[in-house]
């Protein structure tokens, strides 16, 4: 079975169908683009896979192991991290902090094992030094340690964007869903963001799902993709594959 999968996945909202009958699969150390118009129901396939949403139909398996149905903070736990595409970081907490909080809401040490003692130290303060060294690790790998001690609010957009994935990475996920990185960035940023996921996903062995609006960055970056129109799948394979495809280019560039 795959590493990663989802069945038939349907998520309706009173009347409105957001995705129907969606399936695809997803293999380790890949990067699979999730593209499609606005509203094609991209960001509830990712809220459906992380528990957000309970799918109205169908199935997510992780490793072998069925999570549709689980709570968010289960499928976090399981190793499922993602950002949104709309910030969401404590904004008066330094980026440090935030990369912190993110773990600890991860990773908590329940009171009494916490009080143990190992080798003179108690475990909670052995693992709060082992979270500030990974933590430390994660701010380089992403060129955040300028910015550890400024509150987040302060930063600029991009940066921002670059702190949330720091702080999903933190918690160590094996599956990354990023929706729309490159939301508010500039070229630069755009490109940099390209090779630091391409990166992220050699160094770390990490999957990732990638929902982005950016045509190059998703294709570019990609093994697979597959492409949404009105909640339905209706194109997937390589990147070269889906760019031919008379469906998506219909898609995009409309009938006329
Ligand atoms: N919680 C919700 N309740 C009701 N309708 C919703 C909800 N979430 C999404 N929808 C609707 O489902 C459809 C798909 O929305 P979704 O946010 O998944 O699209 P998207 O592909 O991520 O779009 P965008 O590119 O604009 O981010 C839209 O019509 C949206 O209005
Ligand atoms: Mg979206």
């Amino acid at each position: 079975m795959a590493f990663f999968a989802v069945e038939g996945l349907t998520m309706r909202f009173g009347g409105l169908t957001a995705l129907d009958n969606v399936s695809f699969e997803v293999e380790r150390a890949t990067i699979f683009s999730v593209i499609g118009p606005n509203g094609s129901g991209k960001s509830t396939a990712f809220n459906c896979i992380n528990g957000i949403h309970r799918p109205t139909a169908g199935e997510v398996h992780f490793e072998g192991e069925r999570i549709s149905g689980w709570s968010c903070h289960h499928i976090a736990r399981r190793g499922i991290a993602r950002t949104f595409q709309n910030i969401e970081l404590f904004g008066n907490e330094s980026t440090i902090d935030n990369l912190m909080l993110g773990r600890h809401q991860h990773m908590t040490t329940g009171v009494w094992q916490g009080l143990a003692m190992v080798n003179g130290r108690t475990k909670a303060a052995r693992d709060e030094g082992e979270n500030r060294e990974r933590v430390q690790h994660i701010l380089e790998l992403l060129d955040l340690d300028g910015v550890r001690e400024r509150p987040v609010r302060e930063l600029p957009y991009g940066t921002q964007k670059r702190v949330e994935l720091a702080r999903a990475l933190a918690m160590e996920p094996k599956l990354l869903l990023v929706d729309e990185p490159s939301a508010g960035m500039n070229a630069q940023e755009r490109t940099e963001l390209g090779e630091r996921l391409g990166r992220l996903r050699a160094d770390l062995d990490l999957t990732i799902l990638l929902i982005e609006h950016h045509l190059q960055l998703a294709m570019g970056l990609a093994d697979r993709v597959l492409v949404l129109n009105f909640g339905k799948p209706i194109a997937q394979g390589t990147p070269e594959e889906v760019r031919r495809h008379p469906e998506v280019i219909k898609a995009y560039l409309g009938d006329g």
